[in-house]
């Protein structure tokens, strides 16, 4: 198994943060140039390397209220020109006599994005929920959910973990890509129904997206899933994914890089990408539970909205008319092939793979953009723009909380 299967997308973003900022924004006397080559990744990453500052700042603030974003049910108006309809993806299944799910285990709760999928699980107040915590793990835990702490090693270990479990969702980092095979087999062994991998990604699927090395492990998770759905079919699951994690992203000053004054914009900034808020990737989860024959055994998508960088920057220079932002165009076409050179050398760290994970968000043809969304099949609804100038609004200010 390749070292990057022990890279988390939070944890390279985590680590590009821990450059100097203010060095990295001193050096940058670029203005609107494209640039080039090793050049362009360097942009990058500096530009990235400011997150953890802001993130470590936010915890500093209360939490926001102004800047949660409220779900609506007005399709999805919150697309760039907020005209086409999304559609409705073709692929549900004509069975529905499934039991439904009662008893649920997750794993990696403790997460960034296993926060808030605990809390829309308690929150739906139709499940019984218990978490599933590394023996090792020093994370603490909201009483009176029930703990358990496994050897995500032992098949046995799980399994013991999982009897009377209904459904498992698994919130893993990508650290641990592979830790799921073993909870796989623990689920089929403990009768579980119905398993969420750890997915919540981009698209995949996508013919272009589906080379990208990064992804690979993940894609060995689904080939699994398939295999041993059709070997035991009272085992189903549901791979969800949401495109790009806006409000976790946007905290770090990923999507557009507020604080710096020559902001990434990648390939002109004008393509639009699916972005969902991780407290709506709670509801999906939620969702994809209560909608179990409909999720059986497939992969759904959903998004809160479709944007663009430019739609952003738009946005923040009318609420910050002071600025003078002056963005960078960086081409991901060169950050991709950055990253295949450092994988060709076997430099495959989490710094090296950031090139695939914006070519996937960003780049033409690799189905940033969702054509089908599932929103409605699970009762999920959409986000407008007007919800999106609430949040860049609290990026803005540093005042972005996400999941609140
Ligand atoms: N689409 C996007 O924009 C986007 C952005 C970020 C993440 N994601 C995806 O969301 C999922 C979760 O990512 P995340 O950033 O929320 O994860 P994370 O915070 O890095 O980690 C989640 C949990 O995994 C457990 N864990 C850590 N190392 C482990 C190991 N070696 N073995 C077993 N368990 C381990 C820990 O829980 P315990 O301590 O309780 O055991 C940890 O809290 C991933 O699939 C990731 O790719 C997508």
């Amino acid at each position: 198994m390749h070292a990057y299967i022990h890279v988390s997308v939070s944890t390279c973003i985590r680590t590009c943060i821990r450059t100097d900022v203010r060095t990295n924004i001193r050096n940058s006397t670029r203005t609107d140039a494209n640039i080039q080559g090793g050049e362009t990744h360097r942009n990058v990453a500096q530009v990235l390397s400011r997150t953890k500052d802001r993130r470590d700042d936010s915890k500093h603030h209360k939490v926001r209220r102004g800047s949660h974003i409220n779900q609506s049910s007005q399709g999805c108006q919150g697309r760039r020109n907020a005209t086409k309809p999304p559609k409705v993806n073709s692929q549900t299944p004509t069975v529905y006599n499934m039991t439904t799910i009662q008893n649920v285990a997750i794993a990696g709760a403790s997460g960034d994005l296993g926060k808030p999928i605990l809390e829309a699980l308690i929150a739906a107040k139709t499940f019984n929920v218990t978490i599933l915590s590394r023996k090792s793990s020093t994370a603490t835990f909201p009483d009176p959910v029930k703990v358990v702490h496994v050897d995500y090693s032992s098949v046995e270990d799980i399994t013991a973990a999982l009897q009377g479990q209904d459904a498992v969702v698994s919130a893993l980092t990508t650290v641990a890509m592979e830790v799921q095979l073993p909870l796989i087999e623990a689920c089929i062994a403990a009768g579980v129904k119905r398993f969420i991998p750890s997915e919540f990604s981009a698209d995949i699927d996508n013919p272009k997206s589906s080379t990208l090395p990064v992804y690979q492990p993940k894609i060995a998770v689904h080939k699994a899933l398939k295999a041993r759905a059709e070997a035991h079919p009272g085992f189903t699951y549901t791979l969800i994914r949401n495109g790009v994690l806006l409000d976790w992203i946007m905290a770090q000053g990923f999507i557009l890089a507020f604080d710096s004054e020559s902001p990434p914009l990648f390939d002109g900034g004008d393509r639009p990408f699916s972005v969902t808020n991780v407290a709506s990737v709670g509801k999906a989860v939620v969702g994809a539970l209560q909608h179990l024959a409909e999720t059986s055994n497939r992969v759904i998508y959903v998004h809160d909205l479709v944007i663009t960088q430019n739609q952003v920057l738009t946005i923040a220079r009318k609420l910050a008319p002071q600025r003078t932002w002056k963005p960078v165009v960086v081409k991901t076409e060169e950050l991709e092939a950055q990253s295949r050179e450092n994988y060709a050398k076997g430099n495959i760290t989490l710094h090296s793979s950031l090139g695939f994970l914006i070519r996937a968000a960003f780049g033409e043809g690799y189905g940033g953009e969702f054509q089908h969304v599932d929103n409605e099949l699970i009762g999920m609804g959409f986000q407008t723009e007007a919800d999106l100038e609430k949040m860049v609004d609290a990026a803005l200010h540093h005042a972005l909380v996400p999941g609140s």
